[in-house]
């Protein structure tokens, strides 16, 4: 049983929809920081961004004096530029609009202060919005990511997170997708408000916040993905099927481009969040603590004993001791498999060493496909709430 983390944050019991969910279950709901974190937002208006980083690119423009590059002045000239002046009234931002999907090409290098104060906007309403599911949209938000990013096939270099292109019909509607609206729209405001972003790097670097905000590892980032019309929308069949055997996750991830271990650390992000039955058809939490992100799933994984849940949906396991907590298929066939079982089994022995991998391997996901100009080393390393805190 996953004590540990029990006896750390319980702070909510869930009445949730789970048919089979007991009256001493108790969820966490909230990692126990909730109302420092809270305390946090109202007092302080500004971080910086990790020291580990390089400094800005450029200097940051002035509300008079706007800095504007050969390539900008002559997309002025030909009428093709505007000014946005950010809601914060902080920084003046300077775009270049191209086409009607909503693309903004040309911005006047954002720096990664500027990237950090949209993380601190999406943390912000995390933190804020704590009535959805669990308490957190920070399973969901994170589900968008890998999404959006799981489409890409390397063979042909299509898919992946550059292009939003879930945005669209048909990719909106692909059975996998259900339920991502409510993560595309609790993104919307931050859009709004910083709207030199592209759909395709707010959702990944909602994502990273997520990871980060649910006491997960750092999860370096950078911009550079560019918004794409319908005509980029990846075929319905992508996405992994829950109700599949490791053969199908070894096509399917083996398809993107990861080996073994990567897949099992991947799976590690289902300590968070919950299967719900509008959605996916699946139902229950596989942790206690899902808005936390722990090695839980796979020390539950090993610890339990999970059978077939005797129920009207589709096929998924349960465990015995407390028949609240759920496994899919596919997260079952971890430890059938000998190969992938002896990662699950590291893992579930070695948190630090389950987070240096999973946040190694879903930099990989986020960044697949994505044809930046920047280097690796130049990944933005946001501070965190908790970080940010700790620093006061
Ligand atoms: C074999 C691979 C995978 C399968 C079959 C799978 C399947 C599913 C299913 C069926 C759900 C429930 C959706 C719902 O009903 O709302 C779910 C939720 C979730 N998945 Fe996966 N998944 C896989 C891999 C991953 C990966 C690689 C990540 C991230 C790195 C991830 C992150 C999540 C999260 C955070 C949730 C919770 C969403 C929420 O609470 O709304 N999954 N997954």
């Amino acid at each position: 049983m996953a004590t540990a983390t029990a006896a750390r944050t319980l702070s909510r019991a869930i009445p949730r929809s789970t048919a089979s969910a007991t009256p001493s279950l108790r969820l966490v709901a909230r990692p126990s920081r909730d109302n420092a974190a809270k305390r946090f937002f109202q007092n302080s208006s500004r971080r910086q961004y990790s020291s580990e980083n390089p400094t800005p690119q450029t200097p940051k423009s002035s509300n008079t004096g706007v800095i504007v590059g050969a390539t900008a002045a002559a997309a002025l000239l030909a009428g093709g530029f505007y000014y946005y002046n950010s809601q914060g009234g902080e920084i003046p931002e300077v775009h270049i609009k191209k086409g009607s999907a909503g693309e903004t090409v040309g911005l006047l290098t954002p720096t990664n202060e500027d990237y950090q104060k949209v993380y601190d906007a999406i943390a912000k309403l995390l933190w804020e919005k704590d009535d959805y599911d669990d308490g957190s949209y920070g399973p969901v938000l994170l589900r968008l990511a890998w999404h959006a990013s799981g489409t890409y096939d390397a063979a042909t270099g299509t898919g992946g997170s550059n292009g939003a292109t879930m945005r669209f019909a048909p990719e909106r509607d692909h059975g996998a997708n259900s339920g991502l609206k409510a993560a595309r729209d609790f993104l919307e405001p931050v859009k709004q408000q910083f709207q030199w972003i592209s759909y395709s790097d707010l959702w990944v670097l909602g994502g990273v916040c997520a990871v980060q905000e649910m006491q997960g590892p750092t999860i370096p980032w950078r911009p550079g993905r560019k918004d794409r019309d319908v005509a980029f929308c990846t075929p319905d069949g992508r996405l992994p099927d829950a109700s599949k055997d490791q053969n199908h996750i070894r096509a399917i991830f083996g398809r993107m481009g990861f080996n073994d271990q990567e897949m099992v650390a991947l799976s590690g992000a289902h300590a968070l969040g919950r299967c719900h039955t509008d959605r996916s058809g699946f139902d229950g939490p596989w942790t206690f603590s899902p808005t936390v992100l722990t090695n839980d799933y796979f020390r539950l994984l090993l610890e339990e004993k999970w059978g077939w849940r005797s129920w009207n949906g589709p096929k998924q396991y349960q465990d015995a001791s407390s028949k609240s907590l759920m496994m899919l298929p596919t997260d079952i066939a971890l430890i059938k498999d000998p190969i992938f079982m002896k990662y699950v089994q590291q893992y579930a022995k070695d948190n630090q060493a389950f987070f240096n991998d999973f946040s190694n391997v879903v930099t990989k996901l986020f960044e697949l496909g994505v044809p930046f100009e920047s280097k690796p080393e130049d990944r933005i390393h946001f501070k965190s709430t908790h970080d940010a805190e700790a620093a006061h």
